[in-house]
């Protein structure tokens, strides 16, 4: 008998450590979606996006950008392409989200957003499964979503970081920015509180600058509002990034030995090394929490 009890205990315990392993692997593994995100704008979430995409498909990681900048779209102009089609296609029917992919440097691929975000309010349920499954086709194929969204707290930037599986909040060391990144992230925690945030400090002219303002402001985030904010990085103040806006070439391919390449390669290597937040359900799910938060009046910003 005790044999038999020892033997289904065994059973029982081997069932649980495997039915433990699938649900921490469901939480660790598949496509991460990531918002990078700002309170004040011009901070450089553009130029991360891109470059970050770049330093992550360096490393082996299949990544696609979805353009969700709603006022002025700019990945395109960064890598010197007119989008053929964008959401607003997908929207229309015009052609399936796998059509709108402009392919990048480095098996890159692009996905633009148009109008199309802005017009996911008024979608039926129909259409709105046929643009989840879209993105949950593609998801099969690779590691990473990140989102360029535009800056501030509007509901429609919120909708993407509360919608996402994490976000990025990226700042410089000017105080405006400052005070408007902890703006972001407590208006992100007013609505919940689960999202994991992680800040990234641009155009920082020393580490030690990038070190004491990054440690300021998320020891003011776990003070003021009780959760912590990941300090995921610095990234230096390079005059190459503006040089290669200006030649359409992203930094990270134009001028792999400067300062801002290696720091954002540097940022790559974290996301890769450190543990993830769980996933929430994987791209579809994200579509769907987009769709659900998304502002019944959208707040167009002046273009
Ligand atoms: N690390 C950096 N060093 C020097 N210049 C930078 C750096 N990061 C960004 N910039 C410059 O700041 C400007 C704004 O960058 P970017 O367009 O990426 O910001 P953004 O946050 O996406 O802006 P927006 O809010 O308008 O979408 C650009 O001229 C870019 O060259
Ligand atoms: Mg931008």
């Amino acid at each position: 008998m005790a044999h038999q009890g020892d033997a289904l205990r065994s059973w029982v315990k081997a069932k649980t450590d495997q039915a433990t392993r699938e649900v921490l692997h469901q939480r660790l593994t598949g496509a991460r979606v990531m918002a990078v995100t700002s309170g004040k704008g011009g901070v450089g979430k553009s130029s991360l996006v891109l470059n970050l995409a770049l330093a992550l498909a360096a490393r082996e990681q299949r990544v696609v950008i979805l353009d969700a900048d709603l006022g002025l779209a700019n990945i395109n102009i960064m890598l010197g392409y007119e989008p053929v089609y964008t959401l607003w296609d997908v929207v229309e029917q015009r052609v399936a989200l796998r059509d709108t992919l402009q392919a990048g440097p480095n098996g890159l691929r692009i996905i633009p957003g148009g109008s199309g975000i802005t017009e996911l309010a008024r979608l039926d349920s129909v259409d709105i499964a046929h643009i989840i499954e879209g993105f949950q086709e593609l998801e099969g194929e690779c590691d990473w979503l990140l989102i360029d969204t535009s800056a501030g707290i509007s509901d429609s930037v919120l909708a993407f970081v509360l919608a996402a599986d994490e976000a990025i909040v990226v700042t410089n060391p000017e105080p405006t920015a400052l005070a408007d990144a902890y703006g972001l992230i407590k208006a992100v925690w007013e609505q919940d509180g689960r999202v994991a945030l992680k800040l990234v400090m641009n155009r920082i002219q020393s580490r030690d600058q990038g070190v004491r303002l990054g440690n300021r402001l998320t020891d003011l985030a776990q003070k003021a509002l009780g959760q912590p904010v990941e300090m995921l990085g610095q990234v230096a103040d390079d005059p190459v990034v503006a040089r290669s806006v200006l030649r359409q070439i992203p930094f990270y391919t134009a001028y792999p030995n400067s300062d801002a390449t290696f720091d954002v390669g540097d940022l790559a290597d974290k996301l890769l090394h450190r543990v993830p937040p769980p996933r929430r359900g994987g791209w579809g799910a994200f579509v769907k929490r987009l769709v659900e938060n998304w502002p019944r009046e959208i707040d167009r910003d002046p273009i």
